[in-house]
């Protein structure tokens, strides 16, 4: 079977690095720097962690892997590289499915992403303008708490996050974000380390590290551990067909395997320092590492306004996660609005439109999740719509998806299509990244699953 030698719809980035690059802004976003720590605390600190650093080794690489071959060979949005690669595989058109899963989860990802990165806009304007100089942990959180409470101001900047988003959606994703992001993601590294430094002399760096990097795995619950592969997942945009839209674009001579181990090394690496920098802030004023999605926005608010400089530096830092975030909302959309293009004749500017407006209505149920309708009323089995969302799409339908994607690769194509596309001999390191694919990615994901059905029974049928 010969490469494929179809031109992209959509045009091809100009380089590797213009991918490398692209699919680092996807990947690296409020995963990391938001969502990683929370959880971290919530499911207590080191077992947590190294589960979550397997789920990304055995399961997060290979299908990254899997999802740019498929992206790069079908060369389309991914319900028409789905439907396409079946067939020219000479299989059912049913896997198109697959990419109408990953759209779905795209869009009702996009809902809550933006109320989340919403709150980062809110805090840029706080910090900049001083409000949180010299304030204790408790006038930190109030302010929290003051915002999250009302849905008007949350509303706000939910619609300016997803207006942002949108232009550069409808503009094309591929002016204007290689460069922002060639910059702005070195120096996102940069402001992070700064901030491991302060932590470093907040007196509990070493209780902080212990937290993160020393595993007790009675504090590990099947749960805990759906959760971390599920943010395997999340945290490189796995399993919706964000990356695989990406790899459509990507040129034929780029090497696979070194664009995934980059983008893999850095989204893990922003989100250890995330922690790092976190949880010493977290101990060192006594606060609770499981506060929940409030996180960040309750530690590192005190920080800034202790350190010299904080203004200035709080205020880099939240320009920054807004950036970060806002490439990875790009690409959250980027499927549906692709297909649309595809297959309703849409121009860009009006898929925008329509896919954004419906991830701003449904983005209305996670604001309310944090006031009108925070109270137990409103809740099922203990979860706001918010939780719900967030479970069901993340620990759900991206491994799900992803579980698919890998084994359509591996199982479904045939094994030239797959070597041909990757670009490589039969070698050793192909042998070990097929058997892996083949075997041990879609075992663990399974296995996780009934773990965790296990745990959820008594949830169900209380
Ligand atoms: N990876 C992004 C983050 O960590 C979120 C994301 C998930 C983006 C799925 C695209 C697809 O913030």
């Amino acid at each position: 079977m010969k490469p494929s030698s179809r031109e992209p719809i959509h045009g091809q980035w100009s380089s590797r690095w213009a991918f490398v690059l692209a699919a680092t802004g996807s990947a690296v976003g409020l995963g990391n720097i938001w969502k990683f720590p929370y959880i971290t605390g919530e499911n207590g600190g080191g077992a947590f962690v190294l589960v979550y650093l397997v789920c990304i080794s055995l399961i997060g690489i290979p299908i990254m892997m899997a999802e740019i071959l498929l992206g790069r060979r079908g060369r389309r949005s991914p319900i028409n590289t789905m439907r396409h690669l079946a067939q020219e595989e000479g299989r059912h058109g049913a896997w198109r499915y697959l990419g109408w899963l990953g759209i779905l989860a795209g869009v009702l990802i996009l809902s809550y992403y933006s109320v989340i990165a919403g709150w980062a806009l809110a805090y840029l304007v706080r910090t900049g303008s001083g409000v949180f100089t010299g304030l204790t942990a408790d006038g930190v959180n109030n302010i929290f708490y003051s915002l999250v409470a009302d849905p008007e101001r949350l509303l706000a900047w939910h619609t300016l996050f997803l207006t942002m988003t949108m232009v550069v959606v409808a503009r094309g994703v591929r002016s204007g974000l290689e460069q922002a992001v060639r910059y702005l993601m070195p120096l996102l590294l940069v402001l992070l380390l700064v901030l491991v430094g302060y932590a470093m002399n907040t007196g509990a760096f070493q209780q902080a590290l212990g937290f993160l990097f020393y595993p007790d795995f009675s504090k590990l619950s099947p749960n805990s551990v759906l959760i971390a592969m599920g943010h395997a997942f999340f945290t490189l945009s796995l399993g919706m067909g964000a990356i695989m839209v990406y790899g459509s674009y990507l040129p034929r001579h780029v090497s696979i395997t070194h664009a995934t181990l980059i983008i893999a090394t850095a989204d893990t690496l922003v989100a250890l320092l995330a922690g790092m920098a976190i949880f010493p802030i977290v101990f060192a004023n006594g606060l609770a590492p499981g506060a929940g999605p409030g996180l960040i926005f309750q530690t590192l608010p005190i920080a800034f306004g202790r350190m010299p400089g904080g203004e200035f530096f709080g205020a880099v830092f939240f320009v920054l996660l807004i950036f970060a975030a806002w490439t990875s909302a790009i690409s959250l959309i980027e499927p549906l609005v692709a297909y649309m293009v595809e297959n309703l004749r849409m121009t860009r500017v009006r898929a925008t439109a329509l896919a954004g407006g419906v991830a701003w209505f449904l983005g209305l149920g996670t604001i309310f999740s944090f006031n009108i309708w925070s109270g137990d009323r409103y809740k099922l089995w203990g979860l706001t719509f918010f939780d719900l969302l967030d479970y069901l799409t993340v620990n759900i339908m991206l491994p799900l998806g992803g579980l698919l994607i890998v084994i359509f690769t591996v199982w479904v194509m045939r094994r030239e299509s797959v070597m041909s596309e990757l670009g490589v001999k039969d070698g050793p390191l192909f042998r070990i990244w097929y058997l892996v694919s083949r075997y041990v990615t879609p075992v663990a994901v399974l296995l996780i699953f009934l773990h965790a059905i296990g745990v959820l029974q008594p949830l169900l049928n209380p």
